[in-house]
């Protein structure tokens, strides 16, 4: 199949699925790294995952959480290997940094979008608004396009929310969504929530298929992304999927994120390496058959990456 006609299949998703457009990129690159930068994100081919309010996110993007000292340089690299979408969290400490890394690369504000989520301790110590705000001022100080809670934090719940949708009305926040939701926390929100959720962020890779989950947050017109998508390497050293992998001549970690990528999810895998990051977005030359989807959702074991992390008895 031929690249153009691979790109305009249309994908298992949530919502419809559209290419991207390639990001205008002005001011600080150069008119050399710009083109670079431009062309780039016009090569990946990224598409864009419809969300249930009239917008769209690209499917995929970087994951920022522990990159740490090296969230500057990696947003930079992968913005020039043409990544749009970045996802960042109160608790990564590094929302001021996924921001400069954006503004040294740039790129225009619209041409990216800025994911952020608010944690357990801001949810619970009143009032949220101040941890909001300071997102907001840290990611560029204009607007954040999807702001999410982070974990179902008990008792807190409806009163982030509310505030959260005073965010959208102001027009500081343009979407907003959740993580780690089980099905029975989005039908409890979605009985008081006037502006509904359009993401679900949650943990999803071949050792936590999360198919139930995936079902019933789409019923309810949520897109899901995954977080860990690439099990933080575990699953790279998994002989089934190497096996896969070298049938399209792919590396394990392409092979893991087109996988997502047909399932419909949207994806954030986390490199620090710029030989990584560019390589986590080649993967809409090629497609994985139905078996070998199958053959990789087979590998589920319903194992967390921190068996801690349950959304239903988490302790933080
Ligand atoms: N909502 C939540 O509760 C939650 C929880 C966890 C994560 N997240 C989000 O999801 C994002 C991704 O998850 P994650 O950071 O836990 O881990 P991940 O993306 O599953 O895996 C990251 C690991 O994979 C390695 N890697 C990436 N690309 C590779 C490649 N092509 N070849 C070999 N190794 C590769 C990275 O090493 P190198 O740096 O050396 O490439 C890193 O060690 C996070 O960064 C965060 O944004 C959200």
């Amino acid at each position: 199949m031929h690249r153009r006609d691979f790109m305009k299949t249309p994908l298992i998703a949530a919502g419809s699925i559209m290419i991207g457009k390639a990001g205008l990129v002005s001011g600080l690159l150069g008119s050399s790294g710009m083109a670079r930068a431009a062309f780039a994100a016009q090569k990946a081919g990224v598409p864009r995952i419809a969300l249930n309010n009239g917008m769209s996110i690209p499917q995929l993007g970087l994951g920022t959480w522990q990159l740490a000292e090296n969230t500057v340089t990696s947003v930079r690299a992968a913005i020039e290997a043409g990544y749009r979408l970045f996802d960042t969290a109160q608790i990564y400490g590094n929302e001021k940094e996924v921001w400069q890394g954006i503004k040294q690369s740039g790129i225009a504000r619209k041409d990216v979008f800025i994911t952020s989520k608010i944690w357990t301790s801001s949810m619970r110590n009143p009032p949220q608004k101040d941890s909001i705000d300071k997102s907001i001022e840290l990611l560029g100080g204009e607007y954040i396009d999807l702001f999410m809670i982070h974990w179902p934090a008990k008792g807190r719940i409806q009163e982030t929310w509310e505030v959260m949708e005073e965010y959208v009305q102001k027009g500081l926040i343009k979407s907003i969504g959740f993580s780690n939701f089980n099905p029975h926390h989005i039908e409890a929100l979605l009985k008081y929530a006037k502006i509904k959720p359009v993401v679900n962020q949650i943990e999803i890779h071949p050792y936590h298929t999360q198919e139930a989950n995936v079902a019933a947050t789409r019923n309810y017109g949520i897109a899901v992304e995954s977080w860990s998508p690439l099990a933080q390497g575990k699953v790279l050293n998994d002989a089934a999927i190497i096996g896969i992998a070298k049938k399209y001549n792919k590396s394990a970690a392409q092979t893991i994120i087109r996988w997502h990528i047909q399932r419909g999810l949207i994806v954030i895998p986390r490199s620090k390496n710029p030989a990584h990051i560019a390589e986590n977005i080649k993967v809409f030359d090629f497609e994985l058959s139905k078996d070998d989807m199958a053959a990789i959702a087979k590998l589920n074991r319903n194992e967390r990456i921190m068996p801690a992390a349950d959304p239903d008895s988490f302790s933080w």
